[in-house]
């Protein structure tokens, strides 16, 4: 469908828009154009139909996509998802600044109060005129002005904001934080803040690939410093394609509501179980069997559940990942603990089981390490099963409203899942093709960062696209809220 401007519609007609869409956590285009499909669908009564003609009338006027929608200084918005809440934006130099611009509409939009810092790099690729018509505010770009009357100083910006977020991020950007320099005032003012920050990188897929920006990103989220992408995909740059390319300002407009804690909370006053990573089964005190799950997909779904409100409960195996935020984890090691873990947390209105369990176990550990000894070659294992947890509460008598497995197949994905599906009482299974053959690599699915999925249900099979973990997360926890709607438990 072609882009839609909205500019110059009569204040009445702008308000509505505003309004619904902050009520339906759409942006105002969405809104417009949903309004026109149920216009056109005929589910619009006469009386909002005249309305609507001068909705449309104004929305195909000739004004191009990228023309700047200046809010009128001082005028207060509509309470939205964002409402009250401070913005700073630090725009960094990189061709994805353009994106800044509509991001900055898009939280206004959603009630946001935005104030801006650009990087003098920035200002190469975009100009301060247009982020202050869109921001309503002075933009800051100076550490030191003493003859600018809106200087504020780097602590009061970076202290008068609940948030500050980087959009772009550069590599250098990155480097500067990750390293505590503070030789501009973007730079000055991250490093000054005590408020969380969010950065979206945007770079070069060898500069993001770079061993100094893994290092720094790797920094950065030791720092407690909250990332949004980037995504995969072509480069402004002819003939470039990668990781690199700047998250788009919806997903960031999520990762901030997210941060915020402003989103939607359909999964309020909901206990839900996951359980996530590996499990170690010990031979003797020093080896174990193990596999190769991170435990990044189970705790991306555990967060995101939480994000949704959802009192969540994660049952971890051994993984080197941090603890989710605003999730109450429960570390164990092997698999009678995780079902033992697991059992006494029900009842609960749903169970996620993620965890790549262990199926066999060694019958007898040593107490002691086993040591070699000459001519003895050696030693046998004899192995026994570990219990099925997700079968166990799959067939409970506390069996949640909705139970959720996972499939790691290296063949016969569909086949293998369905067969899950009826053996361990789920509701749904995501299946997942972990082999080399999957596509997702370099590092592949377990221990990567992406993932494709099927979700297959007595309903049939729907195919997800490849995202990263957080995004299938994010869609799984939209998809389990939706269920839990409609669950009787
Ligand atoms: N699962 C579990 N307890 C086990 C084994 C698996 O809870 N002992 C759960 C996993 O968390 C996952 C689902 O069952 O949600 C399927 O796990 P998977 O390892 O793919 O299947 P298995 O049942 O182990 O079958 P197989 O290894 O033969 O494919």
């Amino acid at each position: 469908m072609a882009s839609i401007t909205i500019r110059n519609l009569d204040d009445e007609v702008k308000e509505l828009l505003r309004r619904l869409a902050a009520e339906n956590n759409r942006s105002m285009e969405e809104q417009a154009r949903v309004m026109i499909r149920a216009a056109v669908d005929g589910q619009i009564g006469p009386g909002r139909i005249d309305q609507i003609e001068r909705t449309l009338r104004e929305l195909t006027s000739t004004h191009s996509a990228a023309t700047p929608v200046a809010a009128p200084a001082g005028k207060i918005l509509p309470p939205g998802m964002l409402s009250g809440k401070r913005i700073l934006l630090i725009i960094g130099g990189g061709i994805a600044a353009y994106k800044a611009l509509d991001l900055i509409r898009r939280l206004r939009e959603r009630g946001a109060a935005v104030r801006v810092v650009m990087t003098a790099a920035a200002q190469e690729f975009i100009t301060t005129l247009s982020v202050g018509a869109l921001s309503a505010d002075h933009v800051y770009t100076e550490l030191f002005d003493r003859n600018d009357e809106h200087d504020v100083g780097h602590i009061r910006l970076s202290r008068e904001a609940d948030l500050l977020v980087v959009a772009p991020a550069t590599a250098d950007l990155m480097a500067k934080l990750a390293n505590g320099h503070a030789n501009d005032l973007a730079s000055t003012v991250l490093i000054a803040t005590d408020k969380p920050v969010l950065m979206a990188p945007a770079m070069n897929p060898r500069m993001w690939a770079h061993p100094a920006t893994r290092r720094n990103r790797a920094t950065l989220g030791k720092d407690g410093i909250g990332f949004v992408g980037p995504a995969r995909g072509e480069m402004a740059e002819s003939n470039e394609a990668g990781e690199g390319r700047m998250a788009e300002p919806l997903e960031i407009v999520a990762a901030i509501e997210a941060l915020l804690e402003a989103g939607p909370k359909p999964l309020a006053g909901r206990k839900i179980i996951v359980t996530s990573g590996p499990t170690h089964e010990p031979i003797d005190p020093v080896r174990y069997i193990a596999n190769r799950s991170s435990g990044k997909q189970g705790h991306a779904i555990a967060a995101a559940l939480a994000r949704l409100g959802a009192d969540v409960r994660l049952v971890s195996g051994p993984v080197s990942i941090a603890d989710p935020a605003g999730v109450k984890t429960i570390h164990v090691e092997r698999a009678q603990e995780m079902r033992d873990a697991v059992e006494q947390l029900l009842p609960a209105d749903a169970a996620i089981f993620v965890a790549a369990v262990a199926d066999w176990r060694s019958e007898n550990s040593a107490g002691e390490k086993i040591k070699k000894v000459a001519g003895e070659g050696p030693p046998v294992l004899r192995m026994v099963e570990n219990p099925d947890i997700l079968a166990g509460v799959g067939h409970h008598s506390q069996r949640p409203g909705l139970v959720v497995g996972f499939a790691a197949e290296t063949q016969d994905l569909l086949r293998n899942a369905e067969a899950k599906l009826k053996k361990k009482g789920a509701d749904f299974i995501v299946a997942n093709d972990v082999s080399h053959e999957s596509g997702i690599g370099p590092s592949g699915v377990m221990g990567g960062d992406r993932n494709r999925v099927r979700i297959v249900s007595k309903a049939g099979v729907e195919e997800w696209p490849e995202m990263t973990k957080d995004q299938v997360a994010a869609r799984l926890a939209a998809l389990i809220a939706e269920r839990l709607k409609t669950t009787v438990v």
